[in-house]
């Protein structure tokens, strides 16, 4: 089939006159194809699936029962553009009750359509062409795409296990230092589950402030915090003079279809995000605003979420210690990142050894010769995330599928 006349129309950010014809295959695309291979060729063996990097929950009953009566209200029908008030002022009660952070909802809150638009949005209230988002590696890449849109640079920071996951922002080379605008933060950091500690946060802000850069700190995971109670970025002297926190109810609350979250923080950046928002959408349904206004007043909703997945944690924590990992519970987040194994002693053939390069071969073996799905990071080292989302009915369920995976892993014998 020929090109259509438009094809060299496409814009250089996307692939220009290239674009859709690249033959590369994107990582989470080799997953789903290795999963539907594993599943046609052992149809008889359960896929275990620890790959899914999303809630296996609904949202509260209680909730969806606000939402129900709220669909209702003609008043919630319109344009909600940047906002009600009633979500602002739900969203600032929470971030003053769960971590002392005291903010005006009107000038200091803004919701956005979850966490990824906000990401998205950001980059272009600050970058210029030329200007550097510094961003952690691995990581969720959102603000370093849009970042590369406007025509920013990304420079990447690598989150090592030699520096306990946090970024070296002393090796960060004094030109890159002097045309960043941006340093994006994640914490609970996704994927490696390590949570910041005030010291880290501490030598961040110095940084910002030395070298006049804005922080986002992206705070989707908030409240996974497992080895410290869930805190704000916000709360640490100087932060609210840097930067701004994005949250959402998608991890916490179990509402990652509803797309509700919200930026915080300086009323200066809030505000410029509001206007490139306003710009790009009229924002999230009012009657979805509301009920999560409902939830974020719930401080149960948050602690039952958190409890489960820890739980299911310390279960996988456990499990893949006993087949020979060095795992141990991470920080945060339903995500468990642990070094890939080199080999399989009892992996291959009859019971030969099979070798990987990467941990992206070691996870396509697990897949399609397993049926086991985690995703794989080779970005700093290569590690294997393990998600804890996987889908389980109850306890028993959960401790069936961990008997199971154990008794595979065992099998083949993980080498390290
Ligand atoms: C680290 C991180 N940030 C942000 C998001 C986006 O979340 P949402 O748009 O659902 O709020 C995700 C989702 O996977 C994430 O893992």
């Amino acid at each position: 089939m020929s090109d259509p006349y438009f094809q060299t129309l496409f814009a250089d950010r996307i692939g220009g006159a290239n674009y859709g014809k690249g033959t590369a295959i994107y990582k989470f695309e080799k997953i789903k194809r290795a999963k539907r291979k594993a599943l046609a060729d052992h149809p008889e063996r359960q896929l275990l699936d620890f790959g899914i990097g999303e809630n296996d929950a609904m949202a509260p009953e209680s909730v969806r029962r606000v939402m129900a009566d709220q669909i209702n209200k003609p008043e919630n029908r319109g344009y909600a553009d940047n906002g009600v008030a009633a979500f602002k002022e739900a969203a600032a009660r929470l971030m003053q009750r769960e971590y002392g952070v005291a903010l005006d909802p009107a000038t200091e809150v803004n919701h956005c359509i979850g966490s990824k638009t906000a990401l998205a949005m950001l980059p272009a209230c600050f970058i210029n062409p030329g200007d550097v988002t510094l961003m952690t590696v691995p990581g969720y890449p959102v603000a370093g795409t849009h970042s590369s849109y406007y025509g920013g640079v990304v420079y990447k920071l690598p989150l090592l296990a030699e520096n306990d996951f946090f970024p070296d922002l002393d090796a960060i080379p004094a030109d890159i230092a002097r045309q960043a605008k941006l340093l994006v933060l994640c914490y609970p950091n996704s994927p490696t589950g390590k949570t910041a500690t005030p010291e880290f946060y501490e030598r961040a802000i110095a940084f910002a402030k030395k070298h006049d850069v804005v922080i986002i700190q992206d705070a989707a995971h908030a409240m996974l915090s497992f080895d410290r109670e869930p805190h704000s970025f916000l709360a640490v002297p100087g932060a609210r003079d840097v930067g701004v926190e994005v949250h959402s109810l998608s991890k916490g609350y179990d509402m990652i279809g509803w797309r509700i979250g919200w930026v915080c923080g300086h009323p200066q950046i809030v505000r410029a995000f509001s206007d490139v928002k306003d710009n790009c959408d009229s924002g999230q349904f009012i009657a979805i605003q509301k009920a999560a206004a409902a939830a974020l007043d719930d401080p149960e909703i948050p602690q039952r979420t958190r409890a489960k997945y820890r739980r299911r944690m310390e279960k996988l924590v456990a499990t893949l210690r006993r087949c020979g990992f060095q795992c141990d519970m991470p920080g945060g987040t339903y995500f468990l990142y642990t070094p890939s194994p080199k080999s399989f002693a009892n992996g291959g053939p009859g019971g030969t050894p099979v070798h990987f390069e990467n941990a992206e071969a070691a996870s396509q073996y697990l897949i399609t010769e397993q049926s086991i799905c985690t995703v794989p990071w080779d970005d700093a080292g290569a590690f294997l995330r393990f998600s804890v989302t996987y889908e389980a009915d109850d306890e028993k369920a959960e401790d069936s599928l961990m008997a199971e995976s154990e008794s595979r892993l065992k099998n083949i014998r993980p080498v390290f």
